[in-house]
């Protein structure tokens, strides 16, 4: 049998190195198609349940955005909003998804004797009654400033939200500001 040369082995060696960087440069540009396709503002827009009417009158477009995108990925009306789900728009039932608008953040669910508190707007705009920087350090330490101090709030991810960056909190209350204004959830449930 033949020995492969030293030349056609280098071959080898030469068509195997330009398919493996063939494939990362491929890799590279789907990788970039998707940062420039899958914008987080856009898809927040897209995310705005319908029927929730956003005021955007004073407030930065681009943090809006982004903040739909994080608040409505994260969970944030599973336990603010109750029900979750419009009557016939519940997924686990295989039904196609219709987000509760009409109660959309404004609280609700129970956790024994903790309830999720309306995190929509005050008269004054506030959400839960919060300026941004109470907001963001209710967040990182669990602590509402509104509460008496030692308090901690339950139930509520703050530990995990609180791991957030700076702008990514910031453009959380900027969303929050710009959902409609309701009353506390007068059917609270678990
Ligand atoms: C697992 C359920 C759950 C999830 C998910 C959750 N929360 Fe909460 N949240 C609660 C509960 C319960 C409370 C009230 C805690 C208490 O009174 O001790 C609360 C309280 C709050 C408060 C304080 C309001 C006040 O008036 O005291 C804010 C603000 C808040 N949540 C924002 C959010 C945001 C924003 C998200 C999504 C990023 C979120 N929550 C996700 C359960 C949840």
């Amino acid at each position: 049998m033949n020995k492969p040369s030293k030349t056609r082995r280098r071959a080898w060696t030469v068509a195997a190195m330009l398919a493996s960087a063939a494939v990362s440069v491929a890799a590279a540009a789907s990788l970039r198609d998707l940062i420039d396709s899958e914008n987080p503002v856009k898809r927040g827009y897209a995310l705005v349940p319908p029927g929730v009417v956003l005021n955007l009158q004073g407030k930065d477009h681009l943090l809006v955005g982004l903040g739909s995108y994080i608040v409505n990925t994260s969970g944030c009306v599973d336990c603010h909003s109750y029900p979750t789900y419009s009557p016939g728009g519940d997924p686990f039932k295989g039904e196609p998804e219709r987000l509760n608008a009409e109660e959309y953040l404004s609280g609700g669910r129970q956790f024994g004797p903790i309830t999720a508190a309306n995190i929509t707007p005050d008269n004054a705009g506030k959400p839960a009654g919060l300026t941004r920087a109470e907001f963001i350090q209710l967040l990182r330490t669990g602590h509402n400033p509104k509460d008496p101090p030692g308090t901690i709030v339950q139930v509520m991810p703050w530990p995990v939200f609180g791991k957030k960056t700076e702008l990514e909190l910031i453009a959380m209350y900027e969303y929050l500001r710009a959902i409609p204004s309701l009353p506390d959830n007068t059917h609270p449930g678990p």
